[in-house]
């Protein structure tokens, strides 16, 4: 049987969809690698204004969790941070490796899954995920593999599209705008799989808090972003408008008890 035989359904179907979406994640990479100031998610927030990442990530043992391009590993190394990227695409960590070259900046990537990740516990101190554990894995998996990652004490941030974007979703394709109504229930809410053979994963609010408590950890924070009124973006299914009006995505930020 092949290594992608033996991956979980999910992880094999989002194995390939992401080995052909890499090529359109080159640009992005690039261009965030060269960055300094970091910026966030769909509308590009800066950090300065939202302060998603601890104030002082010197010396921490860092892991990101679904890196791709890994250029959120990189802003972590510019900050002190020893970081490892972790993900489930070749092709994705392709364009990560040579980044890394580009820019004479080194770190351990893996190919892997970052539901089952080949780290013994509590090798670190932050855990960190822009899309990529946070909606690409199943979060009773992955959850409480960052908990079994991280030293007591050790922070967990993810970034994710917020729940009431989900909801209002429409079925049909996958970059249909948001609409301004629910388009689906939000019980039963846990699995979104596409035409590509992608499959995402969000949860409630509710169901989310839960996992993080029943993982171990104590929930520091939740942030739901609002762009600026003249912030730009690339991806066509996030209309400014709607973002104006309700959180288009959210930032949870937690701590291993
Ligand atoms: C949107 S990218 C996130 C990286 C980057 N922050 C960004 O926004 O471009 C999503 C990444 O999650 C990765 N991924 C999907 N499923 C994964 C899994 N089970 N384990 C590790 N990485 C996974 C994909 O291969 C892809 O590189």
């Amino acid at each position: 049987m092949s290594e992608t035989q033996e991956l979980p359904a999910h992880v094999a179907g989002n194995r390939e969809a992401w080995d052909q979406f890499a090529a359109d994640y080159v640009a992005n990479g690039e261009q965030a690698w060269s960055e300094d100031e970091v910026t966030w998610g769909i509308y590009s927030v800066p950090e300065s204004e939202w302060h998603l990442l601890p104030d002082d990530l010197a010396g921490k043992d860092a892991i990101e969790l679904g890196c791709g391009t890994a250029y959120v590993s990189a802003w972590l190394a510019k900050r002190g941070a020893k970081p490892v990227g972790i993900d489930n695409s070749p092709k994705q960590l392709e364009t990560a490796r040579r980044l890394q070259k580009e820019h004479g900046i080194d770190f351990p990537l893996l190919l892997g899954n970052a539901e089952t990740v080949p780290y013994p516990d509590e090798s670190f101190d932050y855990a960190i995920s822009e899309y990529g554990a946070a909606i690409w894995c199943d979060p009773y998996k992955w959850i409480p593999e960052a908990a079994r990652l991280l030293r007591p004490g050790g922070e967990l941030m993810f970034l994710q599209n917020s729940t009431i974007s989900m909801l209002c979703t429409p079925d049909q394709e996958e970059e249909a705008p948001l609409e301004n109504r629910l388009e689906r229930p939000q019980f039963g809410l846990f699995s979104m799989s596409w035409e590509d053979h992608s499959t995402e994963f969000h949860l409630s609010h509710g169901e989310q808090l839960r996992l993080l408590r029943d993982s171990g950890f104590e929930v520091l924070d939740l942030i739901e972003i609002r762009p600026p009124a003249d912030a730009t973006t690339t991806y066509r299914w996030a209309s400014l408008d709607w973002a104006l009006q309700w959180p288009i995505e959210e930032a949870w930020k937690a701590r291993k008890r």
